[in-house]
């Protein structure tokens, strides 16, 4: 019998989705070149889509990520000593489950707030969690991470997590902004894991997001069909394709879809008709590269003090473990 409560709160995002997947079209549809938020991934079916991803052969962050939580689980949770332990686009939260584990076993751990977009993969990720964990309060929160952050509730000494690499999804600019809300949600005490993938071999990053059976094609394609389910939209997505390239300037692989005709699409609940030209790229999500430097240095910007790297043998993905400046 479940004895733990389930609390899935909806700050403000639920009433203003729509408008701002609305608004964001407009914006990025009417700029040159074109680009998309990959926030607008995550419907129903693009989340299914994501971990389908998670699971190719190519797609070597996942289980790396798992490995290096599944070996240093317990130390992290040594240092950290949470009470609460906070997931930052969530998503499943597999790999939250192997630090929960750990937790609970030292017997510090009594809440766990799981914060993404996407109400209904958390309201899953939750109701399968408490079956696993009878004694855990899980506190949803939906949001978003540029507006929502701050309404994150605190419930006592926390460990924040921001795992699958899903920092390079921001640009520089987003990151800063991102990691200096995340300094403010800690106090003193407090401790910040994040999982990056590192800088490598191109081909081997390409593989990753152009993977032989085409699930990255129809998660990135996805963005176009919830466009015309959602918002009236009259696009013929056979008319585009998935594009991975490697962007070696900015250290990031780059998501696009390619026109490959003429054509006008019209997006009615956005009064929005669009031109695309034959070969026309829109850009519907970046995935940075890191060093363990380009990283430490964005954390001492945000005033977060590194304590321990976590990696694979080989060097592929790395979890940095990170504590409050102010804090000896
Ligand atoms: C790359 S997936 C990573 C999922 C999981 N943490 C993992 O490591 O496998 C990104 C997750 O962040 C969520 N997400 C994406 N953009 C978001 C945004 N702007 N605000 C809040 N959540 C977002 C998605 O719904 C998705 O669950």
């Amino acid at each position: 019998m479940n004895l733990a409560p389930i609390t899935v709160a909806i700050h403000t995002l639920g009433r203003d989705a729509r408008q701002d997947f609305i608004d964001g079209l407009r914006d990025g549809l009417t700029r040159t070149p074109k680009v998309l938020s990959p926030r607008w991934f995550y419907d129903e079916r693009g989340c299914e889509l994501f971990e389908e991803i998670t699971q190719l052969p190519e797609y070597y962050q996942t289980r790396t990520e798992m490995s290096i939580l599944e070996r240093h689980a317990l130390g992290i949770m040594l240092t950290a000593r949470p009470a609460s332990i906070v997931e930052l686009g969530a998503g499943s939260c597999t790999k939250s489950r192997v630090l929960i584990r750990a937790a609970k076993g030292m017997g510090t751990l009594w809440t766990f707030v799981p914060f993404d977009i996407s109400e209904t993969t958390l309201r899953n990720s939750a109701s399968e969690l408490v079956d696993e964990f009878d004694d855990l309060t899980i506190y949803c929160v939906t949001g978003e991470f540029d507006h929502h952050l701050s309404q994150i509730p605190r419930f006592g000494r926390q460990l924040i997590v921001f795992l699958g690499s899903t920092i390079g999804n921001l640009d520089l600019e987003q990151a800063r902004m991102f990691l200096s809300e995340v300094r403010r949600l800690m106090h003193p005490g407090d401790h910040f894991l994040l999982g990056v993938d590192f800088v490598k071999d191109e081909r081997e990053l390409l593989a990753a997001y152009d993977d032989a059976q085409g699930i990255t094609a129809e998660f990135n394609l996805n963005l176009l069909h919830r466009i015309n389910r959602e918002l009236d939209g009259d696009i013929d997505v056979s008319a585009f394709e998935h594009v991975a390239l490697w962007n070696p300037a900015d250290h990031r692989i780059e998501m696009h879809v390619r026109s490959t005709s003429d054509q006008t699409v019209t997006i009615g609940a956005a009064e929005l008709s669009v031109q695309f030209d034959t070969g026309e790229l829109t850009r519907t999500e970046i995935c940075a590269k890191y060093t363990r430097a380009g990283v430490e240095a964005l954390l001492a910007e945000a005033e977060m003090r590194p304590i321990e790297w976590y990696a694979d043998p080989a060097g592929r993905f790395g979890l940095l473990l990170a504590g409050h400046a102010l804090q000896s």
